[in-house]
C-alpha cells in the first residue's frame, strides 16, 4: 500500500484564511484565475510541442483539469489522473472531455495503449507521499511508449525533495535528462532556480 500523499496533510494559510479545504480553495483559485482571463495554458502549449497531432497524453496529478482539458481542446486523446476525488469531481465539470480517473500514481495500471507523452505539472511530485517518487516515476515510465517522453513541473523544496533526488530517481529507473527549464516558455535552468521544468525520454530499449 501506498503512503499518504502529503497533498493530503497540506493546508495553505490562504485555505485557512478563506475556511474552506485545500482542495475546495485550490478549484475554486483556478475558477477564478479562468474567470478573469489569465493565461493559464503555457505548460499545454510546451506540451503540444512535443508530440504528433491526435497524441495520446496522460496528465500524472491532473487535480481540477486546467491542463487536461487544454490538451484535449488541442486534439490530444487525454487521460487525467488524481488521487483526490474531489478534484477529480471538479475537473469533470470545468474541463470536460479527458477521460478521468482516481488513481493513486505510486499504483498506477492504466489499460490501454501506452502514451507518447505523460505530464506532471503544479508541484505533484513534492505533494506525493514521502519516499514514493522514485516508484512513482517507474510506474509514469511504464506507461510510455519506447521513446516517448516524461514532463515534470515542481517548485524548489529540498526538505520534501529535492531536484538532485529526482535526477537520482528517474535514473534509476531508467529515464534520461533531455532539458530543463525555468519557464514555460523556456526560459533558461540556473543552478539558482526555484522552479525546474524536466524533459525525461523514456529510452526506446527500457524494460523496468
Ligand atoms: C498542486 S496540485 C496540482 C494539480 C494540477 N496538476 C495543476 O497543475 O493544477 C497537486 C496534485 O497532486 C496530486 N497528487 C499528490 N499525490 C498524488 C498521488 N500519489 N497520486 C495522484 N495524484 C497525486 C494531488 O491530489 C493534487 O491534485
Amino acid at each position: 500500500m501506498p503512503g499518504t500523499p502529503r497533498w493530503f496533510e497540506h493546508q495553505s494559510a490562504a485555505a485557512t484564511e478563506a475556511g474552506k479545504t485545500h482542495a475546495q480553495w485550490y478549484i475554486d483559485r483556478f475558477r477564478t484565475l479562468a474567470a478573469e482571463g489569465t493565461d493559464l495554458d503555457g505548460e499545454a502549449r510546451l506540451v503540444d510541442a512535443l508530440v504528433p497531432r491526435g497524441a495520446r497524453i496522460l496528465d500524472a496529478g491532473c487535480g481540477p483539469g486546467r491542463l487536461a482539458g487544454a490538451l484535449q481542446r488541442r486534439g490530444h486523446d487525454v487521460v487525467g489522473v488524481d488521487v483526490d476525488p474531489a478534484l477529480i469531481a471538479a475537473a469533470e465539470v470545468d474541463h470536460p472531455g479527458p477521460a478521468y480517473h482516481v488513481m493513486d500514481l505510486a499504483t498506477l495500471d492504466l489499460p490501454g495503449d501506452p502514451f507518447d507523452l505523460v505530464v506532471s505539472v503544479g508541484n505533484v511530485m513534492v505533494f506525493l507521499a514521502p519516499g514514493s517518487e522514485r516508484t512513482v516515476l517507474a510506474r509514469l515510465s511504464d506507461h510510455v511508449r519506447p521513446g516517448g517522453r516524461i514532463v515534470i513541473g515542481f517548485r524548489r523544496e529540498p526538505e520534501a525533495y529535492s531536484f538532485a533526488r529526482f535526477d537520482a530517481d528517474a535514473s534509476a529507473v531508467g529515464l534520461v535528462l533531455e532539458h530543463r527549464f525555468r519557464t514555460w516558455a523556456l526560459g533558461p535552468f540556473t543552478e539558482d532556480s526555484d522552479f525546474a521544468i524536466t524533459v525525461l525520454r523514456v529510452p526506446t530499449h527500457l524494460t523496468t
